[in-house]
């Protein structure tokens, strides 16, 4: 799992990636930022109240969720326009296809991981190889489909070797991610392991410490939890694969669905 030295960005990665992100704006045709975007345009604030899962009970699916768009709502499309074919950060000029995610764009649950690998570079979607078997078996295990969840990640370019993603690639991308979870706007996310949940939560606490319990990301409720890649490492029936369902109880219970019964290892 990694972390990053230099995590925080500087003023002058903020400023540029608020540069960019305003001239992204206006490009898709914007013309002014409704207050209350404003007021959640940096990632890991934790200003805002959770929202309550009460309010879906008259669901058409029982994993779409109910908020009504409102008129600056910005669907996954647009954003996917905008961000054209990016070179925002050095990742562009090696990566094979830009992986943005997939999944269903009013999903009640997003996963978060870190950055695209090799199968995923290849194949333009997120977690379609090993890590992604993984991953699979857990929303298998919730008694989910992948096409009700929304996958994505914290970079949308592979970085070579599959290194983590340095600071600055993260601040490109960020405002990009801010943008796409704003527009799913999920009843929860869950960050996939050390990179996608210090990112998203703008800390430094080892996963270990911060999973197993519900943070806020600009409003929406953020459950870390081991990465897939983590777990292949560790095995299908070790203490961190119960961890890890532990932390998907927790996120079915919040989600008011049916909790199915696991026999734990003896
Ligand atoms: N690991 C990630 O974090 N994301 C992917 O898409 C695949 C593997």
């Amino acid at each position: 799992m990694t972390t990053y030295p230099n995590q925080h960005p500087t003023k002058s990665h903020l400023f540029a990636s608020l540069t960019a992100y305003l001239q992204d704006l206006q490009e898709s045709g914007v013309e002014g930022i409704p207050a209350e975007l404003m007021a959640t345009a940096t990632l890991g604030t934790e200003s805002q109240p959770h929202r309550s899962s009460s309010a879906r009970h008259d669901t058409e699916s029982a994993m779409d969720n109910q908020q009504n768009a409102p008129e600056t709502h910005e669907t996954l499309e647009q954003i996917r326009k905008v961000m054209g074919a990016c070179q925002r950060c050095k990742l562009g000029a090696t990566r094979k296809n830009l992986v943005f995610g997939v999944g269903n764009p009013k999903a009640r649950l997003v996963f978060v991981g870190e950055g695209p690998g090799a199968d995923e570079d290849t194949q333009g979607e997120p977690f379609v190889g090993d890590a992604g078997k993984m991953l699979n078996r857990i929303i298998a295990a919730m008694e989910l489909k992948r096409e009700d969840v929304y996958i994505c990640n914290i970079v949308k370019c592979r970085p070579p070797q599959n290194r983590p993603p340095e600071a600055d690639e993260v601040s490109a991308c960020s405002p990009f991610l801010l943008r796409q979870l704003q527009s799913v706007r999920p009843e929860v996310i869950v960050a996939l392991g050390t990179s996608a949940a210090q990112t998203l939560l703008q800390s430094k606490v080892p996963i270990s410490k911060m999973r197993g319990k519900f943070h806020d990301f600009h409003g929406m409720p953020l459950m870390p939890t081991y990465h897939p890649s983590y777990l292949l490492r560790t095995g299908g029936n070790s203490d961190s694969f119960w961890s890890v369902w532990d932390d998907m109880i927790q996120v079915l219970q919040f989600l008011k669905l049916p909790v199915p019964d696991k026999s734990r290892k003896k």
